[in-house]
């Protein structure tokens, strides 16, 4: 038995082998009836002399925890445990609150997938590994990393100046560098801002169908949710109860029917907004990837009331695992959201954020950027063809020239239908997901996303070959 008892730095140490002794039978790791190692033995490995083991081996006995069989050796008592009852995962002396009711990620990219069409995931073959290797690699020497002492909560100066350029010039989003905030990804901006601007109790409104993970944080805040419709035109403005709080939208490309929110909309919102002094939350996550079009403007340069806060996230263009976003937060909020920042995880990783500014500043990000736009440019074309082509009149694809994925919605299909051809799908080898698993309301719309940042686009007829079948008609 190879029991682990550690006493580096202690000094009662015939107490603190009774003391991790009694732990470990307490919790199951030695189980009744287990023999004890030989006091000589023990003695040997922990480097002590044998009376210090037979001193705790003495109390574990006098306290009913161990019994002593002369001739055969010292045994942990069968009345003190039951075998595995408090061993790790079953213990039920702590419970999360129900608000943290398990939610799985909606990626689970280290699993194989052979068609591989769901959202969110960028392809992750083509990323630039060289180049950020030696930009990252620059980062950790001495020079770079200097005294050691932590950085700026609200982020590497020279990436907030970078964001803001990159922003600025391809979004039209009006910010400064001190407005913005880098952060681990969309939905840690989403958590500082809710912190900042919301109580328990408050109100907030997404999208629905929405994307889920900003939705699930608010709930785990104590926030009521308010789920809106969305129509050909984006938010259903009229629908948002007058004592929400903050609008969560995303209305460049929205999350997961793909429509852009008309300007009228957008203008709507804004109004809305000043009537009833609420904040919106603008997600822009994947707007870099545009195939044609006028882009839309964000609200955020709509504002004249910096109610708006613009999120954005580097997932979609470089890789999720990076976890790297920002926000750009008006002046009003700016302090309290970098002290929600430091006290929540001081500051974004320093090497990243400084690799990220020279590969936005070397021109790298850009190059990156619109190489990406043409490999999902082709898979966008080929998918709508297909769907337009082959799915009719099943599938009706809703018209979007942005992102990594395309929704169509079930002309006749029930969403337990759609669901049980996702699941059809699946046994053969390939992975979409169905627009009922984004909804918020208990009436979900019937219908289908497909990502395309993940799929070989050679893979992709096949693909779709494999589903079609999977529809049966
Ligand atoms: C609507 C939306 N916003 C943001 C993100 C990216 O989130 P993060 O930046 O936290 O990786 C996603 C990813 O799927 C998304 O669908």
């Amino acid at each position: 038995m190879d029991l682990h008892v550690s006493l580096v730095g202690r000094r009662d140490l015939a107490g603190e082998i009774y003391r991790q002794l009694r732990s470990a039978i307490l919790e199951g790791r030695l189980r009744g009836g287990q023999r004890l190692p030989p006091s000589r033995d023990m003695a040997l490995r922990l480097a002590v002399s044998r009376t210090t083991v037979a001193v705790a081996y003495d109390r574990l006995i006098s306290e009913g925890f161990a019994t002593s069989r002369i001739g055969s050796g010292t045994f942990v008592s069968r009345h003190v445990t039951t075998p595995g009852a408090r061993r790790r995962g079953h213990g039920t002396a702590l419970r999360p609150r129900a608000v943290w009711t398990p939610v799985s990620a909606p990626q689970r990219e280290w699993e194989k997938v052979a068609f591989d069409f769901r959202t969110g995931i960028p392809d992750a073959r083509l990323f630039p590994y060289e180049a950020w290797r030696g930009l990252m690699a620059r980062q950790l020497r001495p020079l770079a990393v200097g005294t050691g002492s932590y950085g700026d909560p609200a982020g590497h100066p020279g990436l907030r100046d970078a964001i803001a350029r990159h922003v600025g010039t391809a979004r039209g989003v009006h910010a400064d560098p001190d407005d913005v905030v880098v952060t681990n990804g969309t939905q840690q901006g989403v958590d500082l801002v809710a912190r900042v601007l919301l109580g328990p109790g408050d109100r907030v409104a997404v999208e629905d169908p929405g994307y889920p993970l900003p939705r699930r944080l608010f709930a785990a805040m104590g926030l009521r949710i308010a789920g809106i419709p969305v129509d050909s035109e984006g938010l259903v403005v009229e629908a948002i109860p007058g004592d929400v709080k903050l609008v969560y939208v995303t209305p460049s490309h929205q999350f997961p029917l793909g429509i852009s929110m008309t300007l009228r909309r957008r203008l709507a919102l804004l109004a809305w907004a000043g009537r009833h002094n609420a904040a919106i939350l603008e997600d822009d996550y994947d707007s870099e990837f545009r195939f044609g079009g006028r882009p839309i403007e964000p609200i955020q340069m709509l504002d004249t009331s910096d109610r708006v806060i613009y999120v954005g996230s580097f997932s979609k263009t470089l890789l999720p695992t990076l976890r790297l976003g920002f926000v750009v937060v008006p002046p009003s909020i700016r302090d309290a959201v970098h002290t929600a920042k430091l006290l929540t995880d001081w500051h974004t990783p320093w090497p990243e954020q400084a690799a990220l500014a020279a590969f936005i500043d070397t021109g790298l990000f850009a190059r990156h950027v619109r190489r990406m736009r043409t490999v999902y440019l082709a898979r966008h074309d080929l998918i709508a063809r297909t769907l337009k082509r082959s799915f009719a009149p099943s599938l009706r694809l809703v018209p979007s020239s942005i992102g990594l994925h395309l929704s169509a919605i079930a002309a006749k299909a029930s969403p337990a239908e759609i669901a049980e051809i996702v699941r059809r799908a699946s046994a053969s080898g390939v992975e979409c997901q169905p627009l009922a698993m984004f909804a918020v309301s208990d009436s979900p719309r019937a219908g289908i996303v497909l990502g395309y940042g993940a799929i070989d686009t050679a893979r992709i007829d096949e693909g779709l070959d494999r589903l079609r079948r999977c529809f049966g008609d």
